[in-house]
């Protein structure tokens, strides 16, 4: 099926407003060290750009989950396929992500992250669709609220494509 990418967020909007939170982050950790954990693979390319911008101390980390199978999708039970390299104890933890979708992924991930004692533990999304929320999650930090549209770009993938996209883009597909 053809499909094909309509800008929906230019490179310059994105790339402003990451600059405006981590001008934010860099307020509100004042004094402190940010450790930045990154959720495989979608919030890399928001995360490499959003540390670029903070001018507190920042250390970085990484982790990749997968949902587990269908049944259990309800649930929001996630399998870490990679984990973290380092303990979250006493840490000033910030999650970072590309969306927030359903919740499910993140309430799920918090809580696990949670149980690790970090000395504080916030999000920070790119975007974020509240219409499709199922899962409460608290966001600390969002880009952008879109509508109910699926995104590519900026780390987002279509079918493992796209996330190299500067922009943020709607897939559509021409019948
Ligand atoms: P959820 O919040 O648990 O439903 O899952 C969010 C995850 O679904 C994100 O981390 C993305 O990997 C994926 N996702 C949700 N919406 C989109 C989209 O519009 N484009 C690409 N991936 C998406
Ligand atoms: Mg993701």
């Amino acid at each position: 099926m053809a499909e094909r990418v309509e800008v929906m967020l230019t490179e310059e909007e994105v790339d402003r407003r990451i600059q405006e939170i981590g001008d934010q982050i860099s307020k509100d950790y004042a004094g402190k060290q940010v450790h930045l954990v990154c959720v495989l693979k979608g919030g890399s390319f928001f995360m490499c750009e959003l540390a670029k911008r903070i001018t507190v101390p920042v250390s970085l980390d990484f982790m990749s989950v997968s949902s587990y199978g269908a049944d259990t999708k309800s649930s929001g039970v996630v399998k870490i396929v990679k984990d973290l390299d380092e303990p979250l104890e006493g840490k000033d933890v910030l999650v970072v992500e590309d969306i927030v979708d359903s919740g499910r992924t993140l309430s799920y991930l918090l809580a696990m992250l949670s149980d690790r004692k970090p000395a504080s533990l916030r999000l920070c999304t790119l975007l974020d669709k509240p219409d499709r929320r199922v899962v409460d999650v608290n966001v600390d930090y969002t880009g952008f609220r879109i509508p109910d549209e699926f995104v590519v770009g900026y780390g987002l993938d279509y079918d493992q494509r796209y996330r190299n996209l500067p922009y943020i883009g709607v897939v559509r597909f021409d019948d």
